[in-house]
């Protein structure tokens, strides 16, 4: 996908494309690199440099990026004497290996710009800023070091640090966030930069849909340039999918769409894609001057000011409106300008408003998604299926290493979500714990815990959204004499934000209890300190029941097939859906697992996590500060009901879906889809032109269309009080239908006079089918 996104970000207007480095990701095993296919930085480099972009590099190699571990190799977790992101010479060195490694590779290929290559900045460590006061001294020292360590490298260009406002000299120091306009660079020769401007936000299990407005994301742009700004980057301006286990977490989704730009599957998230673009080709058309002009402004109060950028005869002013209810008249030069609560207006001659934030003249996109069309397909898929064999753990108890001890779930270097806990104890009827009411208490930070005793099955429970850490508690029958305890932890990525984030226990560290209650007294026998044997991973992972050649396919069943057992792997065929859309999987019906295309893995899927309660039944209001917690979506229904599959994943005859499906669910709903735009809306002010895509296909037909003051959103537009005198409709039925985009220019002289009122301002509204 990577040649089409970066093309995309290129007509979107950008000039430079930002990317973390993954260090887990390329040294997964110490010493042992990996930078083959998607890994391939290099290319990915220069697939930017051949689209004649420039690049910024953000190596770390602690990144967050809501990334398993932010990013950390566990193995690192596990080397002796190491502590994490602070002056430790064990972490140093390692950390110092991984960049030099990166720094070699890239001057190698003289990819950065002082040998005429596309890197114009690159990043050591990771908003520090946000952590360093709980690392001490040690904290300081270490931020110093990381700046000396990078310097010493010696790329020929700035190193920046985000979320550092110690930065040492000549490190620049630079903002992450929804807004960075009142950010200012602890050095004043630095220039004011915005590493992160957050155009939604990430998702988690049970977690709503995050949405931020075009209107307001331009107004964060456009303010920062107002104020100064030089550099701004979009995080994400694609976000796309944590494949295989990457979603850090813990409990990030598998979907990293972010609301961004460019949309989970590449696509063109509209009109949001479209008001950046335009606003982008105006900045670009005043670069000069807003960069070495010099700078004044104009308070008008209320909120509401006037920059002018001024260079020998040419001046562009930006007037700001952050007033979060009242629009505002300007009156510049004798002439009164209306700015809307909210928003900036760009004027690149200081006379003619060219931009305003809050007026979107770009199409919204309505995707839809339809079912697979592909000849030959059967309504519904066609399952086999087997179990996932436990017994040697669950009856037996049979691990690979054992300890006296709970361990942590990271020793395993995180090669599984999954880890089994397996102790044996003994009861005596004569012990004091035994009688009728015998339980099993487990505290786990897993996120995950499947119980069974004696080889039968007694209960999971699961961190609840938001907090991680759980006790699972169930009534158990035991035998006299002994019983067999088998707990399987799961985790669901890895902690990735905060001080120390990398010593949050993960798994089960207990302490893991019986109780045995008589009347109100409880006796309880602490199992921490048992002998404990463990096992790393599944043995279905192990023997690649993902891939459809290996020796273990024949085992699979076609009768029979069993419908909400946990641990149960299911197999189907499927034909790759016709055209170029993106391809979805739909979960519906499914509970927890993972799910892999041709042996590549889609991510984890966990359908039956619903998203908790609080949106909002209010429109969405662009105006006052974003958070992420405005204006959000998706409340009650599956957090992730939809997987995507890249068609890079799929052959043109046979595909394969492996699942495992850990909770327990139904596969007769599963289903392959594609996403294309169902209908398009489109908005032009007056005297712009209204322009509409259905992107290759053909416009069928047209809802709605109005000249005056209609309002609503597209799929629900209603007409307002006051509408031009000619057939709107008409009128772009004959321009649209039939054609794969049309445009027309939004005036009187082609709707006829409109009866709206001075003040209003006027705009046409079209709903149209693709
Ligand atoms: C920032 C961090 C990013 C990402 C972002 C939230 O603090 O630098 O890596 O985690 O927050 O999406």
């Amino acid at each position: 996908m990577w040649p089409d996104l970066i093309r995309k970000a290129k007509e979107g207007g950008l000039d430079a494309i930002e990317t973390y480095v993954f260090w887990n990701a390329h040294e997964p095993l110490r010493r042992q690199y990996d930078f083959t296919g998607n890994l391939d930085l290099i290319r990915f480099l220069k697939t930017i440099q051949d689209e004649g972009l420039y690049s910024v590099l953000r190596i770390g190699p602690y990144v967050c990026a809501e990334w398993n571990y932010g990013g950390f190799p566990v193995w690192l977790h596990n080397q002796p004497g190491i502590e994490i992101r602070t002056a430790n010479s064990v972490y140093m060195d390692e950390m110092q290996n991984f960049t030099t490694l990166i720094v070699d590779m890239v001057k190698q290929e003289k990819l950065f710009a002082s040998q005429g290559g596309p890197i114009i900045l690159a990043q050591i460590e990771n908003e520090y800023g946000n952590v360093i006061s709980s690392y001490g001294d040690a904290g300081k020292a270490y931020m110093n070091w990381c700046a000396n360590m990078a310097e010493s490298l010696d790329i020929g260009i700035p190193w920046i640090m985000c979320q550092e406002n110690d930065a040492p000299q000549p490190i620049i120091n630079t903002c992450n966030g929804w807004y960075c306009d009142q950010f200012t660079p602890n050095n004043e020769n630095s220039p004011k930069m915005w590493t992160e401007n957050w155009t939604g936000w990430f998702k988690s299990w049970g977690g709503k849909d995050p949405f931020r407005t075009a209107e307001d994301l331009a107004f964060a742009v456009a303010r920062f340039f107002q104020n100064g700004g030089t550099f701004q980057n979009y995080y994400m301006y694609h976000g796309g999918t944590n494949f295989g286990r990457t979603a850090g977490g813990p409990y990030i989704t598998t979907s990293y769409d972010y609301d961004a730009p460019l949309n989970e599957f590449g696509s063109l998230n509209q009109p949001k894609y479209g008001h950046l673009k335009e606003l982008h080709g105006i900045l670009h058309s005043i670069e000069k001057t807003i960069t070495y002009g010099n700078i004044s402004s104009i308070d008008f109060g209320n909120s509401v000011y006037a920059t002018i950028y001024q260079l020998n005869d040419t001046s562009s002013c930006f007037f700001g409106n952050t007033n979060t209810t009242t629009d505002a008249t300007v009156t510049y030069q004798g002439v009164d300008y209306q700015v809307p609560a909210w928003s900036v207006s760009i004027l690149p001659d200081c006379k003619n408003v060219v931009y305003n934030t809050a007026k979107v003249n770009t199409q919204t996109s309505v995707m839809v998604k339809k079912i697979n069309e592909a000849e030959d397909e059967p309504a519904s898929l066609k399952w086999s299926w087997r179990p996932q064999v436990i017994d040697d753990t669950v009856v037996l108890g049979k691990g690979q290493v054992s300890a006296s001890q709970l361990i942590d779930q990271k020793v395993t270097n995180d090669v599984s979500d999954y880890f089994w806990y397996m102790t044996s104890v003994n009861l005596d009827k004569d012990d004091p714990i035994w009688t009728d009411d015998m339980s099993l208490r487990v505290n786990g930070t897993g996120h995950v815990v499947h119980a069974f005793v004696n080889g039968e099955y007694l209960g999971s429970q699961w961190a609840s959204y938001g907090i991680f850490n759980y006790v699972f508690e169930k009534k158990v029958k035991f035998n006299p004499g002994n019983n067999q305890l088998t707990l399987l932890s799961a985790t669901i990525g890895l902690q990735n934000y905060g001080a120390r984030f990398d010593l949050i226990d993960t798994g089960l560290p207990g302490p893991i209890e019986i109780i045995g209650k008589k009347g109100d007294e409880s006796i309880i026998k602490d199992l921490s300190k048992h002998k404990w044997s463990y096992k790393v991973g599944l043995n279905g992972l192990d023997n690649e029941l993902v891939y459809a050649d290996k020796k273990f396919a024949s085992q699979w069943q076609s009768e029979n097939l069993p419908i909400n057992k946990m641990m149960t792997w299911y197999k189907t065929t499927f034909k790759a859906p016709l055209g170029e859309d993106p391809v979805v999987v739909d979960m519906q019906g499914l509970g927890k697992g993972l799910a892999w295309v041709n042996g590549n893995s889609l991510g984890r899927y966990w359908p039956s996590f619903i998203a908790e309660d609080g949106c909002s039944t209010k429109p969405c209001d662009y105006r006052g500060s974003y958070d992420n917690s405005k204006c959000v979506k998706n409340c009650g229904q599956p957090t992730q009901r939809w997987y995507h599959v890249p068609r890079s994943f799929m052959k043109e005859d046979d595909n394969e879906l492996v699942l495992f499906e850990e909770f327990g669910g139904n596969p007769s709903l599963v289903n392959f889809q594609t996403i294309r735009p169902g209908s398009v809306c489109g908005s032009a002010y007056e005297n712009r032109d209204m322009e509409l895509s259905c992107y290759g296909r053909v416009i069928s037909d047209i809802k709605f269309a109005s000249f005056g003051d209609s309002q609503g959103t597209c799929g629900s537009f209603e007409k307002g009080s006051c509408e031009a005198t000619n057939d709107a409709l008409s009128i772009i039925q004959n321009a649209c239908v039939g054609k794969e985009s049309c445009t027309v220019p939004a005036t009187e002289s082609v709707f006829g006079s409109t009866n709206c009122g001075k003040g209003v301002s006027k705009r046409l509204l079209v709903e149209a089918v693709c």
